[in-house]
């Protein structure tokens, strides 16, 4: 029996680096590769009727690396809202961000401010990057709020529960993942969506992040449909 298309898909786009070195390329050129990914992965959702696409694009800890890496990851972006807005507002694609963009360059903020204002109406289909994010971080956070609010008399600690923690979180408002895919070999979770993930189907393959094509989703895909979701519980023709 197969299941339904999944509603939400989030990836993890690793392996960028390791594909330009097989090249012989910058890893800027391999983030540029995977921009190109991005862009025909969101057009494969939109072909299976996926709902929502979470991508992780940038990590709290991704400010490690090299300052000329980072500055290019800045540039790409940009570059990308630049040349993706049009085509995300003919799509009727709705952009969110989930993350901390402080630190961004205000260039970067700004530019994406713009992008998450201009397709705030969309209604087609959602696109979520995760920039500055961390799981751990987003979890804290979502405390410290819980926290403020009880103690200014707006929350009753015994009141609170999973579904009011949850509005507290960066993806408030977003059903939780059902399946997550992470590409090039690598077989962790690297502090993306914890809370969110608790029940999600996970999906591993060697090919690195500018190699994934829509025929990698689609196996995804029906690899996550002929899955038994049971939440815990009990398959129906199993009670
Ligand atoms: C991980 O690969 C990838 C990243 C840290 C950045 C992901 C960014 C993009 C795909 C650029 C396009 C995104 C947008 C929103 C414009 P890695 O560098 O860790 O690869 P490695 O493990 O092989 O070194």
């Amino acid at each position: 029996m197969r299941g339904p298309v999944p509603r939400h898909v989030a990836i993890i786009m690793d392996g960028n680096g390791r594909w330009a070195e097989k090249r012989n390329l910058s890893r800027a050129e391999g983030h540029r590769a995977g921009m190109r990914a991005l862009r025909r992965t969101v057009e494969a959702c939109r072909d299976l009727g996926i709902e929502i696409l979470t991508v992780y694009a940038f990590s709290t800890e991704n400010w490690k690396r090299p300052r000329d890496e980072v500055d290019a990851l800045m540039d790409l972006l940009g570059e990308w809202i630049h040349k993706e807005q049009q085509e995300l507002l003919d799509n009727d694609v709705q952009v969110r961000v989930i993350g901390f963009p402080g630190p961004l360059p205000p260039e970067t903020r700004r530019a994406l401010d713009d992008l998450v204002k201009a397709t705030s109406r969309n209604k087609g289909a959602v696109l979520c990057l995760a920039l500055n994010y961390g799981g751990r971080r987003e979890i804290v956070e979502a405390a410290r709020r819980v926290a403020e609010k009880a103690a200014r008399g707006l929350l009753d600690p015994a009141t609170l529960d999973e579904k009011a923690f949850e509005a507290e979180l960066e993806t408030a408002g977003i059903p939780e993942p059902d399946l997550l895919i992470r590409p090039s070999g690598e077989m962790r979770l690297s502090n993306f969506l914890l809370w969110q993930i608790a029940y999600t189907e996970l999906w591993f393959t060697p090919v690195l992040w500018p190699d994934f094509q829509p025929e990698h989703l689609a196996e995804a895909v029906e690899a996550y449909r002929s899955r038994d979701r049971r939440y815990g519980g009990l398959h129906e023709d199993k009670d």
